[in-house]
């Protein structure tokens, strides 16, 4: 999609705007040497490790890993889909979206009339609570369950009535009206060609996303009908696997969120607002997945599930554990708590009050705790076979972890538990590690993990030297002459030079921009987050030597195959070949 927006209109955006200004506008930024530096803004911390290179036009905290260009930033920093951090950018600069590019269109035209029309409907149920004959049965439903209006309003509850069209009625004026209604969900088609509205008599909890426009909803039947709630379906603007309903309302109610309570349900977030814990949220009738853990780190440093006391709440916990575990990284937290049978947060903050219910909350069990001692509940932990299984246990879980801190402790921890030397148990854990993880995939030019000691691959040194310095590909390198080698990496290294031959301009961050949708794209971006070592003034002879160092070795990988292969199955062309290689060898 960002293939949409012209290049030359990004890199020229890119080319206009300063990461340092821009960043400094939220988060002042101090000098630094090179870089400017400040304490991160997406995570918590006392000293500064979040760095602006200016060179560069990149971000990247040596904290928490977060990493991009000024795009990047608006995205991450102000939540904004891509389009939109564009549109705030150039707007920003003065620069125009070009017409008929997919932003033009489809941002501008398209979405912003989906979002309008959904608040126009929010709006309509809204009023409905208040002014359909059947409203009154609505409100005393929600009085009946103890929600009081203002909470009510300040999470814009509303009804909608009984009836197969009244939504229909009311806002369809023409057919682009009705067929936006049917994209945002509202309306579904009927085998003739009509359209029905999807909720009827059901109390509407209006989903916002993080700037606090409406993209769904989620409607409660009044009695013990089915389904219980109702949900929007997957649509241009809904996307359940990245929605938590809560978020919005959690950040209007507090500057700075310490943490955050995940729950399950509507009622549950909202319930616990009227008793002022503003800062729950509800994945949607689905698992946490990591792209929600993602989100709510964005805004907090901790986050605690909350689960029921069942079976289904343990077996919940167990899938928020998997999905958790990817993104544990150092200065996050995650804890568990569970609740008492039978309870939800819901019933019990209005049993207990919500004192009782945060000291719950503040003792609930560190993910590492929950871990062990889930897994070690499975074995025999006096015998040296239960230990040894629980080793097998917990394996593939410490190898799910980002390698860090956290999974620094959790072996600690492990070697603790099985007495055991934590060295012989790294060693271990990671000699099982290759057999079972099948991480890496095979396009993927990174060398594997533990081999930091090693001089990284000249295609490496390469990439690295060029992206940090994009300027020399100014220089005259002839990359044909070694575009065919066989090393991982390459035909990425001679992508960024014909690039660069075309655009020697561009900053890093510019670059990193041209891969946005690409998976190499991170690649790239952790190449340039490495210190660069080589001086500004060696940079042009250290790279002439690298691709010089290629080209010799393309010719001995060339002379190798032409050698090895029959003479009488040379063609004309590869006997020239030969020649010529061999006499370019010996310096002839
Ligand atoms: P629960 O069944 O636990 O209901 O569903 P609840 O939250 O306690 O609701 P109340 O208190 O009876 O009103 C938890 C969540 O699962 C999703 C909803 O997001 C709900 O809030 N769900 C549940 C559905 O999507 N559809 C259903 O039919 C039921
Ligand atoms: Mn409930």
């Amino acid at each position: 999609m960002a293939g949409k927006i012209p290049q030359q209109f990004i890199d020229e955006l890119l080319a206009r705007v300063d990461i340092v200004d821009l960043i400094d506008a939220s988060v002042p930024l101090k000098k630094a040497g090179r870089n400017h530096s400040a304490c991160c803004p997406f995570h918590d911390e006392k000293t500064p490790s979040f760095t602006v290179s200016q060179d560069k036009q990149f971000y990247h905290c040596f904290g928490c890993g977060a990493h991009g260009t000024a795009i990047g930033f608006l995205m991450e920093y102000e939540r904004l889909d891509f389009l939109d951090a564009v549109r705030d950018l150039a707007a920003h600069v003065g620069m125009e979206i070009p017409q008929g590019s997919y932003s033009a269109n489809s941002a501008q035209n398209d979405s912003k009339p989906l979002y309008e029309l959904m608040q126009q409907v929010a709006n309509f149920y809204r009023q409905q609570l208040k002014e359909h004959p059947r409203g009154s049965e609505a409100i005393n439903y929600l009085k009946v369950r103890s929600l009081n209006g203002e909470t009510a309003a300040e999470f814009g509850l509303g009804y909608a009535p009984p009836g197969w069209d009244t939504l229909q009625k009311k806002l369809c004026r023409d057919n682009d009206n009705t067929q936006a209604l049917s994209t945002t969900g509202m309306l579904i088609k009927k085998d003739n060609g009509g359209h029905y509205d999807r909720f009827r008599e059901r109390i509407m909890f209006p989903i916002r996303d993080s700037r606090g426009r409406v993209i769904g909803f989620g409607g409660r039947v009044l009695d013990d009908g089915t389904p219980k709630y109702l949900n929007s379906p997957e649509t241009p603007l809904f996307h359940k696997g990245q929605a938590l309903y809560g978020l919005f309302e959690a950040r209007q109610a507090n500057r700075n969120i310490s943490r955050l309570l995940i729950v399950e349900g509507y009622m549950d977030v909202v319930m616990l607002a009227q008793h002022d814990i503003r800062y729950a949220v509800a994945t949607l009738g689905t698992a946490t997945t990591a792209e929600h853990l993602e989100l709510m780190f964005r805004t907090t440093s901790e986050v605690v599930f909350c689960f029921d006391g069942d079976r289904a709440g343990r077996e919940a916990a167990n899938r928020a554990l998997e999905n958790t575990l990817p993104v544990m990284q150092a200065g996050r937290q995650a804890r568990f708590l569970f609740l008492p049978d039978g309870e939800d947060p819901d019933s019990l903050v209005q049993k207990e009050g919500k004192a009782a219910l945060e000291t719950r909350i503040s003792a609930a069990a560190p993910l590492s705790t929950h871990l062990y001692e889930h897994l070690a509940k499975q074995v025999d932990m006096s015998s040296i076979d239960g230990q040894a299984r629980l080793v097998e246990l917990i394996r593939p879980h410490l190898n799910k972890l980002p390698s860090g801190v956290f999974k620094h402790m959790m072996i600690t921890r492990l070697a603790g538990l099985v007495r055991m030397e934590e060295r012989s148990l790294s060693h271990l854990l990671s000699n099982n590690e290759r057999g079972t993880a099948n991480t890496a995939p095979p396009h993927n030019p990174r060398p594997r993990g533990n081999n930091q000691s090693k001089q990284p691959s000249l295609v490496r040194q390469a990439i690295t030297l060029l992206l940090n310095t994009p300027s020399l590909g100014q220089l005259k390198t002839e990359p044909q002459r070694f575009a065919s080698l066989n090393a991982p990496g390459i035909t990425l290294l001679i992508e960024l030079l014909e690039m660069l031959r075309t655009s020697p301009h561009l900053t890093t961050g510019a670059v990193l921009e041209r891969w946005r949708e690409r998976e190499e794209g991170r690649y790239l971006a952790k190449l340039v987050r490495q210190e660069n070592l080589v001086p500004n003034e060696h940079q042009e002879q250290e790279f002439y030597d690298l691709l010089q160092q290629l080209h010799r070795q393309h010719r001995t990988q060339r002379i190798e195959f032409l050698c090895n292969k029959p003479t009488t199955e040379h063609s004309d062309a590869e006997k020239l070949e030969l020649q010529r290689l061999l006499k370019e060898k010996s310096g002839i």
